[in-house]
């Protein structure tokens, strides 16, 4: 079937006074409708810049999407995303694509109820009548959890804690139906159990509502439970892309594989973050000629530090882009 959305060799940099800043080099990857696509990575290797150049949200200048194709197929037809006006973006954002980032406060107005800002964005994208939408907007408040929606309906955000907050975040991203949800780290700036909560709501809206998602963390833990596929982005590139299951039993990337062995036991109270693979991220200024996880890898070889490995199939579903072949133990064939 074709995915709802095929993104090929996106390629976007920022122009800043310290140099080029190769953010994402290359990226592809498909989105089934009715999938949820986790993007993994440590910070800095390119997740929220290749979800916010799909939504045209890249500031330019310094940014520029250079190269890249950004496929939505939809019942009315397919664009490239990339290749839409600027009025055409602020259409697709909200009511073909919903998204929800990391700080609501950036998302929600201050001066405007949360009843108002969720009804305005039907009543632009759905051209709803005033009273209808008003009615849609306490329906949508109760289904992301809110008590009380009628009255919640006059709060101002600064009146409700964060976790609610988000949830109305979450109304607004779903309230036109859209063909996809993008959440960046959505639960990184709550409480730990103020975030399991919004994973929760997150799960349910997926299978009520068969929600398709892309689903941005640095936290492979949350990932089991809630997505299907696994993007694992290193270094402004695709390591690794697999089903969440074959990605756990069978990690091939040496990096997927110290992720995976840095996830503390799930009775830990510790808060899980990918802190403990030795050495830093690669230095995204320079033009990279090798394999971007040289510098911190065990099975580095030569040819490691002379080509890019490109992402290859090793099993149905399962791409990696490494030379070494974990499994066997030395270079892949080819
Ligand atoms: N507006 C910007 N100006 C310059 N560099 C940027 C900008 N936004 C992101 N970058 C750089 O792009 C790279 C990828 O960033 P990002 O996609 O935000 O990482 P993350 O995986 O943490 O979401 C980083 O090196 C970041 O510093
Ligand atoms: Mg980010």
């Amino acid at each position: 079937m074709n995915p709802l959305l095929e993104v090929r060799n996106l390629v976007t940099k920022f122009y800043t006074l310290d140099g080029v800043v190769h953010a994402v080099s290359g990226v592809s990857f498909d989105l089934q409708e009715g999938e949820t696509l986790a993007i993994v990575g440590e910070s800095g290797s390119g997740k929220s810049v290749t979800v916010l150049s799909l939504l045209g949200l890249i500031p330019t200048p310094p940014g520029r999407i250079e190269q890249g194709t950004a496929l939505l197929r939809t019942p009315l037809g397919q664009k490239d995303l990339l290749q839409l006006s600027k009025a055409e973006l602020r259409d697709v954002r909200g009511g073909q694509i919903g998204f929800v980032f990391q700080d609501p406060i950036s998302t929600l107005n201050p001066i405007l109820t949360i009843g108002e800002q969720i009804k305005e964005t039907l009543t632009r994208h759905l051209h709803l009548s005033a009273e209808k939408a008003k009615a849609q907007v306490i329906k949508l408040l109760a289904e992301v959890g809110i008590p009380d929606p009628e009255m919640r309906y006059k709060a101002y955000p600064f009146q409700l804690s964060g976790g609610m907050r988000q949830r109305v975040v979450i109304a607004i991203a779903i309230a036109c139906n859209p063909h996809i949800v993008i959440a960046d780290e959505p639960t990184t700036a709550l409480d730990v159990t103020v975030q399991a909560q919004i994973i929760d709501l997150f799960n349910r809206l997926r299978r009520t509502l068969g929600m398709t998602m892309i689903w941005i963390t640095h936290d492979l833990g949350v990932v089991a439970g809630l997505a299907d596929r696994v993007m694992v982005m290193y270094g402004g590139r695709i390591v690794e892309l697999s089903t969440v299951d074959d990605l756990y039993e069978r990690p091939q990337h040496p990096y997927t594989a110290g992720l995976l062995g840095a996830l503390p036991r799930l009775d830990s109270q510790e808060t899980r973050r990918l802190v403990s693979i030795r050495g830093t991220p690669p230095d995204m200024l320079l033009p990279l000629r090798h394999c971007p996880f040289s510098w911190r890898c065990d099975y580095a070889s030569e040819r490691c530090w002379q080509e890019i490995p490109e992402l290859t199939s090793t099993a149905p579903g399962h791409e990696v882009a490494c030379f070494y072949d974990m499994e066997k133990g030395g270079l892949r064939d080819g």
